[in-house]
């Protein structure tokens, strides 16, 4: 029986001690930081291009093989299956991330097309730049909406406004095209004078390092740095990396049967959303609204938020059904439905009291009915004698402990899985200790291993 007092030994432990060893292989977020291709969208991944890599050999997922990930952002996993010659599918709900996905998967760019634009961009600026500047009527409120106003100086933003439109005006091939566009969106963070770095666009904070950066000597540089990125991806890969095949989904991974058969899959790897209420739509806001996929805050709800799976409060409208706890989790997982629920009702009346009276209780429930169909899918697309691994973090709204992961492997066993073991990558939050605001709870980040049979 579980009990609130009992929620940190909720499960019987099936944790495995941390190797120091087993650790290091699976490196740090911070090492596709650096590395080439993996770097040209700084996205919180939730794992590093190694631990696909590490993942692959542990399981022996070799070329002629396919992997999936149901969460795939900006890519990590699908760029590090093409580098070992392995085929991949990727779902990614997200628009403006499956579009940056997309391009880091084309490898093929003609550098000579893209040489050709640089010069005529090169060319064209100052005339296109001076156009602009000269026309009365013209105001940069008139293009962006004010958060993008604010994150850059008036001559800055009108640069930004300047390479848009030639690289809106210029006759592309696709492939060409979508190199571009990630190059500009990979210089709206560069050279913001407003602290834009991740998780958090915060306008009226100032960031110093961009004081001195121009718009088309930074873009120029950019550029050249990002074709020497693919000339040496493609050196490095696999020489057979060239007829792997690769699927890129843009839907949410709770319904993939349109896309993937049954058992179809050798391997899945990936991390989803953490239940940490970090809204994936408002965090792209900058990028969304340069390039006019949004124009305000209802345009990012119904054209990204909504399709995106339950992790954060924004999403949430307290009358929507869709909050209740699914009748199949209850059904098929009675335990487990007890947990989510006993989780969601200490915390609706947490709410009462607690400051800003945030919706957890719902994005608990919320989570974990998206989260149940996902598993569920998963387990359809994997042949038999496969993994699943999910890099995920625990969490501790309003202080009520979340074990995530242990959640997602009991639901994975109550779903079909054969057993799942826990392998933990790090001990997080330990920073916030000295806050009195902040929960005493421990929390750890984990890849769980789903094992089918
Ligand atoms: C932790 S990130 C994964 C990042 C990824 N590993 C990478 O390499 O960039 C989780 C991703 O899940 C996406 N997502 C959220 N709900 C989804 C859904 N229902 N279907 C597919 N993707 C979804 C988010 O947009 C986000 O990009």
């Amino acid at each position: 029986m579980i009990t609130h007092s009992d929620q940190l030994s909720l499960f019987a432990d099936k944790t495995s001690p941390i190797q120091e060893d087993t650790v290091k292989s699976w490196g740090t977020f911070k090492d596709s930081l650096r590395a080439p291709v993996h770097r040209w969208f700084t996205y919180p991944a939730g794992f590093s291009y190694k631990a696909v890599a590490h993942s692959f050999e542990r399981f022996g997922i070799v070329k002629g093989m396919s992997v999936y990930d149901p969460f795939m952002g900006s890519g990590t996993t699908n760029v590090t299956a093409k580098a070992m010659g392995i085929d991949s599918v990727g779902a990614e709900a997200h628009p403006f991330v499956y579009e940056i996905a997309k391009a880091k998967m084309e490898w093929e760019v003609d550098k000579k097309a893209i040489r050709a634009f640089i010069d005529h961009l090169n060319i064209n600026f100052e005339s296109r730049y001076n156009d602009l500047n000269g026309d009365a009527d013209f105001s940069l409120c008139d293009h962006f909406p004010e958060l993008v106003l604010k994150c850059y100086k008036k001559e800055t933003l009108g640069k930004l406004l300047t390479l848009k439109k030639i690289y809106d005006d210029y006759e592309f091939h696709q492939r060409e095209s979508m190199f571009i566009f990630v190059v500009l969106t990979a210089l709206l963070r560069e050279i913001s004078s407003a602290a834009t770095g991740w998780p958090y666009i915060a306008p009226k904070k100032e960031k110093i390092t961009s004081e001195d950066k121009d718009a088309l000597l930074e873009f120029n540089a950019l550029a050249i740095s990002m074709l020497d990125d693919l000339t040496y991806i493609k050196r490095q890969a696999d020489e057979e990396y060239i007829k792997s095949k690769h699927r890129l989904i843009f839907g949410s991974s709770t319904d993939v049967s349109a896309y993937l058969s049954n058992e179809s899959v050798n391997h899945v790897f990936t991390s989803p959303p953490y239940l940490n209420n970090f809204d994936y739509s408002d965090r792209t806001r900058l990028e969304l609204y340069f390039w006019g996929f949004a124009k305000n805050w209802k345009d990012i709800t119904d054209k990204v938020r909504s399709r995106l799976m339950t992790s954060a409060t924004t999403q949430i409208s307290r009358n929507d059904p869709k909050y209740l706890l699914d009748e199949e989790i209850k059904t098929n997982s009675p335990e487990i439905a007890r947990f989510i629920q006993d989780a969601a009702n200490k915390l609706s009346e947490l709410r009462k009291v607690k400051g800003g009276k945030k919706s957890y209780d719902l994005m608990v429930i919320g989570y974990f009915n998206d989260i149940y169909k996902v598993i569920k899918e998963v387990y359809r697309v994997l042949k038999p004698d496969s993994s699943a691994l999910f890099v995920l973090g625990d969490s501790a709204p309003y202080g009520v402990h979340i074990p995530t992961d242990r959640l997602i492997g009991e639901i994975g066993c109550s779903i079909g899985f054969k057993s799942y073991s826990l392998e933990i990558l790090r001990k997080r939050g330990d920073k916030w200790k000295a806050n009195p605001q902040r929960h005493g709870v421990s929390l750890q980040e984990s890849i769980v291993i789903l094992k089918k049979e």
